[in-house]
């Protein structure tokens, strides 16, 4: 058997196992047995409750999470297996896995970006600022990228001797 076809294979257990898990959640009075999902139907994989939460709010939506952590991604320009290490015999992502040091160091700047909002960025109240102005998040910083990229101002040009001298305008270099 070909690795694509067991993997095929291995997704549609796990896709009859969650169907069957989002029926009854759907329709909690109803027999379990008599529950089926319609054939053909596309049903939304429910999304298991997070089990290792130590920085966000444990009782978080798991929609709410996963919007989350896509803003993570984003912001980092990464997928998911940046943060998240896969199971040795699955292959599959094991979100609550604590097995990788970028998922460690995310929680730090989890809490870190949450104490600059908490702490300094409410005590500005600057009436130019936009609401989104108003706080830090991951891509203030990262833009894109998993280590900020260094900006180093450029060379003071404000020296030109034209542009000291009264009524000179500024040169446009
Ligand atoms: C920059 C690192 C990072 C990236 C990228 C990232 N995550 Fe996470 N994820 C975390 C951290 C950190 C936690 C644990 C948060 C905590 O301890 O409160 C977490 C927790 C989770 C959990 C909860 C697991 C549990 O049971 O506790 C899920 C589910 C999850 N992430 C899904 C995703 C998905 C899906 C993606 C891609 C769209 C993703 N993550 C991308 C860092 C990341
Ligand atoms: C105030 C700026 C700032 C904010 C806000 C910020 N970071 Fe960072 N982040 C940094 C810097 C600087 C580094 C590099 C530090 C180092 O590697 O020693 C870094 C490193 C990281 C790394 C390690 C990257 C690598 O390649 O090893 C991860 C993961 C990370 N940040 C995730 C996040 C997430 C997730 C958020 C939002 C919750 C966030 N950061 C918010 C500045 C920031």
């Amino acid at each position: 058997m070909s690795n694509r076809l067991f993997f095929a294979g291995l997704l549609m257990a796990a896709l009859a196992a969650t169907m069957s898990a989002f029926s009854q959640d759907a329709a909690p009075a109803a027999d379990s047995g008599a529950a089926q999902a319609q054939p053909g139907a596309r049903p939304r994989r429910p999304l298991p409750k997070p089990v290792n939460l130590k920085v966000l709010p444990k009782d978080i939506a798991p929609e709410e999470l996963v919007k989350i952590m896509r803003g993570y991604a984003g912001s980092l320009g990464v997928e998911c297996n940046f943060c998240h290490a896969a199971n040795a015999q699955t292959h599959k992502l094991d979100f609550a896995s604590d097995a990788k040091e970028d998922k460690s160091f995310a929680r730090t700047m989890i809490a870190m970006t949450r104490t600059i909002n908490d702490q300094y960025m409410s005590q500005i109240n600057d009436p130019d600022a936009m609401p989104a102005d108003k706080h830090v998040t991951c891509g203030t910083c990262h833009r894109g990228h998993t280590m900020p990229e260094h900006f180093v101002p450029p060379p003071e040009q404000h020296h030109h001797p034209a542009q000291g001298a009264p009524g000179a305008q500024p040169s446009p270099q």
